[in-house]
């Protein structure tokens, strides 16, 4: 699998998560088996890009390449500065988002709606190709399947894209309209990946091996995409991998490498966010690590109200440390709760 001149391990890929793949997430998924990880989109707003939280998310510092920001945005012109900005930061790859539902930027819809604006859609490629080309960083474009039932136009989109340049398509199984309700559908992306001769990625409800060996099959994609199901089990890239490779079930996870992974996640998100934001954005990761464990929701509650870094570690080393002891292998979640469905 190639985007581009880059060369990447394996076809898994991690989503871009806006509020979940920042680096931290995306060096773990990495390590525990993703072939490649998108940032969480920068905002083509200039203003914006001081910010604490930009400025966050365009650090790469110590990450393994090729680096790939994902930028949003409704302006041709602007899209491109943002583009040349990122690459002067050290991004290898540009992602351009055509893919969330929820997204308004200088108060107009960017990402899913600019489907439904195909000339601005590929002016925006264009303008970011033009830029991205010269400095031998590939563009890519990640897409829903269009912007309602009656107006799936991924095919013709997907074809003014490569022929305007892009390296590489993803195609999330669903309208902007469907938000995340309903149901991906791979019909729209096999037909993506039959008209186009770049690189096509499936995304949308991958959640397990099965399923990642059953979307590859009916779109007969180059690389899937998983979001939602690696939040809190970013070992899905390893398992995934090993299934498809071998067609066996890897075992779960020993329980205490589990607690291994999230204490190492919860330092180097602290040193990216500092103790005080960590601490509380650390939260979210906790809580999806513990769904559905024994006890897990009890030890959830107390973990909310902790607000100290040492306090957070002991607690989630000693609720893991625990489980390893009733549990060498890490339990099966109980309920299998819906992929969260929540949009930054
Ligand atoms: C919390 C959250 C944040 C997201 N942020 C982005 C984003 O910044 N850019 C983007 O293209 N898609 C974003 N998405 C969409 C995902 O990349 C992906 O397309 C979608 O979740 C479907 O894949 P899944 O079923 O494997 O989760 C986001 C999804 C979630 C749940």
């Amino acid at each position: 699998m190639q985007i581009g001149p880059h060369l990447l391990p394996n076809r898994l890929f991690v989503a871009p998560m806006a509020g979940v793949t920042d680096r931290p997430f995306r060096q773990l998924c990495r390590q525990l088996g993703a072939g490649y990880a998108v940032s969480e989109m920068v905002t083509s707003r200039k203003d914006l890009w001081h910010s604490l939280k930009t400025s966050r998310r365009a650090d790469h510092t110590g990450e393994p390449g090729p680096i790939a920001v994902q930028i949003a945005g409704t302006d041709a012109a602007m899209m491109a500065e943002a583009a040349a900005y990122n690459i002067d930061r050290g991004a290898q790859i540009i992602d351009i988002n055509m893919g969330c539902p929820a997204k308004k930027v200088c108060n107009k819809w960017a990402g899913s709606a600019l489907m439904r604006d195909e000339a601005l859609a590929l002016a925006i490629v264009q303008a970011v190709v033009a830029v991205a080309a010269p400095r031998g960083v590939p563009v890519t474009l990640k897409m829903r399947t269009g912007w309602c039932q009656a107006e799936r136009n991924a095919v013709a989109l997907a074809r003014a894209a490569e022929s305007a340049g892009v390296a590489m398509l993803t195609v999330h199984g669903r309208t902007r309209e469907q938000g995340y309700t309903g149901a991906a559908e791979y019909d729209t992306v096999a037909a993506v990946k039959a008209a186009v001769r770049v690189p096509v990625v499936a995304n949308g409800d991958i959640d397990c091996p099965a399923k990642a060996r059953e979307v590859l099959a009916i779109t007969g994609a180059d690389a899937l995409m998983i979001g939602r199901a690696a939040m809190g089990r970013p070992w899905i890239f390893r398992e995934i991998a090993h299934f498809l490779a071998t067609g066996n079930t890897l075992p779960p996870p020993a329980t205490r490498d589990v607690r291994q992974w999230l204490l190492a996640h919860l330092h180097d998100h602290y040193a990216l966010y500092g103790e005080h934001t960590g601490v509380r954005s650390a939260r979210k990761h906790i809580g999806w690590a513990v769904r559905g464990l024994p006890g897990g929701e009890a030890f959830r509650c107390t973990m909310n109200a902790i607000d100290e870094v040492g306090r957070q570690v002991a607690a989630v080393g000693d609720y893991f440390e625990a489980l390893a002891q009733a549990h060498g292998l890490l339990p099966q979640p109980a309920a299998n709760d819906e992929l969260i469905a929540l949009e930054a």
